[in-house]
């Protein structure tokens, strides 16, 4: 009973990590611009927006076409990876819980006090380093990550996992995204969407954000009206 009162409130949000709630894209774009310079193969912020949400193997596969190294087997591609990813987690372990914005900390302390449900859904296997490193592990309800999956966004599986762990049913969840991989995922999945940064030029979600606080907004407009729409 409790739960359908509280799904039919929608109440759980399920945020992505890097882009969303931390600033880690940007460690994401250095560590791959740092391969390609060094392979010689051109790599730029278009070419960025489109590995964002999806898995490190599919990233480098981007990253490499129409280049030379486009066809190379798979262990060197795997290698290639790894390089990549020794260089991200060097920027990671830099990482305090002062990389986490006053207004996204404030905004998700919000959400929490009103009751709100809240998960990661993140294509990222180093999201519990980063969890970690920011001080927020622990604080979800729920960690769904490139850990727990087999297909990356735009495949809904992380969500529906997400949802799963939270106990409540895909339509009750709204997910947060800067990634039209993301976005495209969560629509795949029947929840809400929240588009910030890149995926709010896509026009492809439910809301579009300028900052996270909005957030807050948004979910307390959903309560006052989903009443309503449900009854
Ligand atoms: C996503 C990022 O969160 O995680 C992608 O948006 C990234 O750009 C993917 O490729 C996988 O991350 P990681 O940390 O497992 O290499
Ligand atoms: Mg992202």
């Amino acid at each position: 009973m409790q739960k359908e009162i509280e799904s039919g409130n929608m109440n759980a949000v399920i945020f992505d990590l890097d882009g969303v709630i931390v600033h880690t894209d940007e460690y994401h774009y250095r560590a791959w611009k740092k391969l390609a310079d060094r392979l010689g193969v051109c790599f730029d912020e278009r070419i960025n927006n489109r590995l964002r949400g999806v898995s490190r193997l599919e990233s480098l596969e981007i990253v490499l076409e129409n280049s030379a190294f486009s066809d190379i087997p798979d262990a060197e591609k795997a290698a290639l990876a790894d390089e990549k990813n020794k260089t991200y987690q060097t920027l990671l372990q830099a990482m305090t819980p002062d990389d986490l914005s006053p207004e996204v900390l404030k905004t998700l302390r919000a959400l929490k006090e009103r009751g709100c449900r809240m998960a990661i859904g993140s294509s990222s296997r180093n999201a519990p380093l980063i969890l970690e490193k920011i001080g927020l592990a622990g604080f979800f309800d729920a960690v769904s990550d490139g850990n727990n999956i087999t297909n990356s966004k735009p495949d809904p599986e992380v969500f529906l996992k997400a949802a799963e762990y939270l106990g409540v049913s895909a339509k009750d969840c709204v997910v947060v995204e800067d990634a039209d991989a993301g976005i495209e995922a969560a629509r795949r999945a029947g929840m809400k969407t929240i588009a910030m940064g890149d995926a709010a030029r896509g026009g492809q979600a439910d809301w579009s954000i300028q900052s996270f606080g909005e957030i807050l907004t948004i979910m307390e407009n959903i309560k006052r009206v989903m009443p309503i729409l449900t009854e």
